[in-house]
């Protein structure tokens, strides 16, 4: 089968990787682009991938040995109005899918201009596609990459994106009130509002996947080969918080919840994300039509994440610890959630539900990178919502960097090692 052009942005990324793959094989052609700049922000702040990434030049080429399927490669900063409407104009593409964007939250929150950048880099990017589409693609679907933060935690049901308001006698069909979490989640709400406008003035046609937490790292496609791998972020600044959790389990540290740890979020596997954005693409809007798709397939709250992680270790005779850390952001811990995730069940998706086996997989995966793992970026919240932070430059000044940030930790003096033993200590007692 062959099926139209796809172009992929942000296909660098975790899940632009894992989806430039799944639609390869699904007999699309893709174009992969991406600006490399997380791989910049991985420098600036002293993380890295757990499990090694070969660079996109590798990647592709490894994809076509194995499968004679070709995937273009491009390197374009989405901060490139010209170089993004080029492109555009060029590949005449059936979808564009959307991920080129900062995604940490903690990122966004170390200060003034990391708020910026984040804004800057989100917005713009995102209305620089906006024109390139309406000046030289206005059929092609966007399909971009929003996420279930932008909603907040109301105490009503979350709908899909919108809601309908009777007030004084009137009804309308409205967007749903949202209350972002933080200048991350604020840029993907303000891109929200851009492509609605643009779908309701320019005629141009969008799905914004409200997406969940993604956990995994495994899909069909990238089990082919060990160097078609994905990245896996742990750290407090760029992990998400099952694989997280996965990583402290691996090397024998305590699971940190941060504060009582009823936050409630939607989940995903990194399966069902490359199946949501496969099932958008075959089903798509009409001219003119905006629509949101929650894309998560569970609910969880935090502490409950952390007790299933830490009952798989349970289920292997291992023990796992659980500690509560005051909490860097700002955020209820308790509180209602329910949020529907219906069209995309109605479009077919089957999901995979968080098992044990799953955990195990991380888990497994993770103790072959043992070696990689920092345990002061895994462990250590470090930028705090009220009074922002200090990111590391290079791994041997970050406790030098950290010092001004306040100190958040279980134990009162675990930076002055006086009660509780370091992260690192710890680790090595682990081993
Ligand atoms: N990972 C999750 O759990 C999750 C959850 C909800 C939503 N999302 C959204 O999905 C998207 C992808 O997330 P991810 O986890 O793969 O992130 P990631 O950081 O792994 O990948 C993002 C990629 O975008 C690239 N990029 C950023 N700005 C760019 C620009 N201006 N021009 C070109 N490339 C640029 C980066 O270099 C990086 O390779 C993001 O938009 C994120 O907001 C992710």
């Amino acid at each position: 089968m062959t099926a139209g052009t796809v172009l992929v942005l942000g296909a660098d990324g975790y899940l632009g990787w894992a989806t430039c793959l799944h639609l390869s094989a699904g007999g699309y052609q893709v174009i992969a682009a991406d600006s490399l700049v997380r791989r910049r922000w991985d420098r600036e702040c002293g993380t890295r991938s757990l499990i090694p990434i070969r660079s996109m030049p590798e990647r592709v080429r490894l994809w076509q040995k194995l499968t004679g399927r070709r995937i273009a490669w491009s390197r374009l900063d989405l901060g490139d109005a010209s170089a993004v409407a080029d492109l555009v104009a060029q590949a005449q593409p059936e979808a564009v899918v959307h991920f080129a964007e900062q995604r940490s939250a903690p990122f966004s929150m170390i200060d003034r201009a990391h708020a910026a950048m984040t804004q800057a880099n989100n917005v713009i990017g995102t209305l620089n596609l906006l024109f390139a589409l309406r000046d030289h693609a206005p059929d092609t679907h966007l399909i971009k990459l929003g996420t279930m933060g932008e909603y907040g935690t109301p105490n009503i049901d979350i709908e899909e994106g919108f809601i309908t308001i009777n007030h004084n006698g009137r009804s309308d069909r409205l967007p749903f009130p949202m209350q972002p979490g933080s200048f991350y989640h604020l840029s993907k709400l303000h891109d929200s509002h851009n492509i609605q406008f643009c779908c309701r003035v320019w005629g141009l046609r969008a799905t914004d996947l409200h997406q969940g937490v993604v956990y995994g790292w495994r899909t069909d496609e990238i089990d082919a080969h060990p160097g078609l791998r994905t990245r896996f972020d742990y750290d407090a600044i760029w992990g998400t918080v099952l694989n997280r959790f996965c990583v402290q389990a691996a090397v024998g540290l305590p699971l940190t919840v941060y504060g009582k740890g009823g936050q409630t979020r939607g989940f995903l596997d990194i399966r069902d994300t490359v199946a949501c954005v496969r099932l958008a693409l075959q089903n798509p809007p009409a001219n003119g039509e905006y629509r949101v798709f929650n894309q998560f397939t569970e609910q969880f709250s935090v502490a409950g994440l952390a007790a299933k992680v830490s009952d798989a270790r349970t289920a292997h005779d291992l023990k796992t610890s659980i500690v509560h850390l005051p909490n860097p952001r700002v955020e209820r811990e308790d509180h209602y959630y329910n949020a529907r995730h219906q069209r995309l069940l109605d479009l077919g998706l089957q999901p995979h539900y968080l098992a044990d086996t799953l955990i195990d997989s991380v888990i497994a995966m993770t103790q072959r990178y043992g070696g990689r793992v920092d345990p002061v970026e895994l462990e250590q919240p470090n930028v705090d919502w009220r009074r922002g932070g200090v990111p590391w430059r290079t791994p041997s000044t970050k406790q030098e960097a950290l010092r001004p940030v306040q100190v958040l930790s279980a134990g009162a003096n675990r930076r002055s090692g006086a009660a509780t033993p370091s992260p690192k200590a710890r680790l090595a007692q682990a081993r």
